[in-house]
């Protein structure tokens, strides 16, 4: 049995104080054992959410990290800064990232390694653009990019540092979301690729979220699937609707 993971990606929102409230109203709701969850604030407000749910069963987890482990960098914030704040998950990949800061592969494949160095548990996001799933490019995509940003990380990094997330480029933020069918279509196709890269025993237990517009409304639903295994939930998990997602996940699965 694979244990289903709920992580809130807030993306570029709220505040220290705006993130105070809101994980002070939420916490009490959130702190189960059946499930993981996972908070990931931006990086300001890491250390204050820290503090909220270090005494919970919620973890934290960081949006970014930079692959180098010091130095000139400007803006940038290296792993030990993200493990200094008690951070334990950084999403990695995101499609944002790709397509706003020009991250490459090859460069998702750096952060990847340098998360697995360190111990930390990386959710790396893939995912095609609707005009990919249109031309049926989709699973060439997906397997594209599961190859060259898991290039050299070993069964054994895989098997304990490694979570997926399906988020179809289409379905994110636009209050589109796949069809329960056509998310556990593409985790089974993930799940099978890893079968190949790897061995079917860790393609059996590797953990697979679904992200783009997961809501409280289609959270069962979505999370119902054989393949599916989480979700990575971006606006919802601003609102309350974050505390029925992970109510859903683990009383009604
Ligand atoms: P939305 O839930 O807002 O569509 O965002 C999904 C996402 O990108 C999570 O990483």
């Amino acid at each position: 049995m694979r244990k289903k993971i709920i992580a809130g990606n807030w993306k570029m929102n709220y505040t220290l104080s705006q993130a105070e409230e809101f994980v002070t109203s939420i916490v009490k709701q959130i702190n189960v054992d059946d499930i993981d969850v996972v908070l990931c604030p931006n990086f300001v407000s890491l250390d204050r959410v820290y503090d909220l749910i270090c005494q919970t069963n919620v973890k934290l987890g960081a949006q970014n990290v930079h692959y180098e482990d010091k130095g000139a960098y400007t803006g940038e914030t290296s792993i030990d800064m993200l493990i200094s704040a008690g951070v334990e998950y950084c999403i990695v990949g995101h499609s944002e990232r790709r397509q706003y800061f020009n991250e490459t592969d090859e460069i998702v494949n750096k952060k990847v390694k340098k998360i697995i160095e360190k111990d930390l548990k990386a959710i790396l996001c893939v995912g095609e653009t609707l005009e990919q799933r249109n031309n049926n490019e989709m699973f060439k995509v997906v397997e594209d990019q599961l190859v060259k940003d898991l290039k050299d990380i070993t069964k054994e990094q895989i098997k304990r540092n490694i979570i997926i997330a399906y988020e179809p480029i289409w379905a994110i933020g636009t209050g589109v979301t796949a069809t329960s069918m056509q998310a556990q279509e593409m985790c089974k196709f993930i799940r099978s690729t890893i079968a190949k890269m790897y061995n079917e025993n860790i393609a059996e237990n590797i953990r697979i979220q679904y992200g783009g517009s997961v809501k409280a409304s289609n959270a069962k639903e979505l999370l119902s699937m054989e393949d599916i295994d989480g979700a990575l939930v971006g606006g919802a998990s601003l609102t309350n609707d974050f505390v029925a997602i992970v109510t859903v996940s683990y009383t009604h699965l």
